[in-house]
């Protein structure tokens, strides 16, 4: 039987997972876990920050989801680097890293999927749709498996941690759910794995989302409640860079995500542009 306090434990099976929880629950100890995909970066650890001050043992996946990928996006391409990951969690305490093997989760006879209504209707769910069906999955065989008293996510995906809570209070799982807000580079990109795809010559265009972002609040703050006008602002921001392509541009209600016109509340700017081949998402609550 392994120390539980003293060493960062890779757990490989859901069985030794399972049989971790379950150990940790006897010794009423309380489980905080962070779900991610790996190639960690400041964002993530700021999530593993989080977790650790939540509860006695922190718990991070790292887990490359096959069934949130469409065919002809980057599953096979996606940013993978397990020992480094590694000695990032190490160096944020955290307890366990488990990283289930893909034919694991899903095997020759899997059938089981978590759909939503409405969320995902929305945003990156029209372009991407089958994307939060997947997250929605997987969170959930995650949260079966983890057995976590909280979880963490980042604002960053604002679209997936709204579908997370209202699927944890559709479903009843007994499990605290925090946001955290967006960790930026230095210039304002939000952080991501996908940002190691970017070029350095791709790099303004990628910066252009945030600064969409904030013009939409300077533009509100002169008083402009029009969001059309907004967004054809945006737009010409980001297509005064080369090889961008809009996918959306959308304010909308932060809790239904439905399209607002008249800008009277605060409301959720969103954006998803392809920036040569690489799709970046960026989001801010824009109060009139
Ligand atoms: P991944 O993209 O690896 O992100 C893992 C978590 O880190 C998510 O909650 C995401 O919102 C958060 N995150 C990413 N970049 C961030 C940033 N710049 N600031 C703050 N938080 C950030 O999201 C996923 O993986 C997957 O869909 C997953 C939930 C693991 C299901 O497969």
């Amino acid at each position: 039987m392994f120390q539980e306090d003293t060493v960062i434990h890779i757990i490989n099976t859901i069985h030794e997972m399972q049989a971790y929880a379950n150990r940790s629950m006897g010794r009423k100890k309380s489980i905080a876990f962070v779900p991610t995909m790996g190639f960690l970066h400041e964002g993530h650890l700021v999530l593993m920050r989080e977790g650790r001050k939540r509860a006695d043992i922190l718990v991070v996946s790292i887990f490359v989801n096959p069934a949130q990928f469409a065919a002809g996006e980057d599953f096979d391409s996606y940013p993978r680097n397990l020992d480094r990951d590694l000695d990032l969690a190490r160096k944020e305490k955290a307890d366990v890293v488990f990283t289930p093997d893909r034919t694991h989760l899903y095997d020759d006879g899997f059938q089981t999927y978590v759909n939503l209504q409405k969320l995902p209707n929305h945003l990156c769910g029209i372009s991407r749709p089958i994307f939060f069906q997947g997250v929605a999955t997987v969170v959930t065989k995650l949260f079966n498996i983890v057995k976590p008293t909280v979880a963490i996510f980042g604002q960053k995906d604002y679209q997936q941690l709204a579908v997370i809570k209202r699927m944890v209070r559709d479903l009843n799982f007994d499990i605290e759910i925090i946001g955290v807000p967006t960790v930026r580079e230095q210039d304002g990109l939000a952080m991501s794995s996908r940002n190691s795809y970017l070029t350095p010559e791709e790099r303004p265009a990628a910066f252009s989302l945030f600064k969409s972002l904030n013009t939409a609040q300077r533009l509100c703050n002169e008083g402009i409640q029009d969001a059309d006008q907004i967004i054809h602002q945006a737009t010409a921001i980001i297509h005064s860079h080369k090889n961008t392509e809009i996918d959306y541009i959308s304010i909308c209600d932060p809790d239904t995500l439905e399209e607002v016109k008249t800008i009277t509340n605060p409301v959720l700017m969103a954006l998803a542009v392809k920036v040569g081949k690489t799709r970046l998402i960026d989001n801010m609550i824009v109060t009139p």
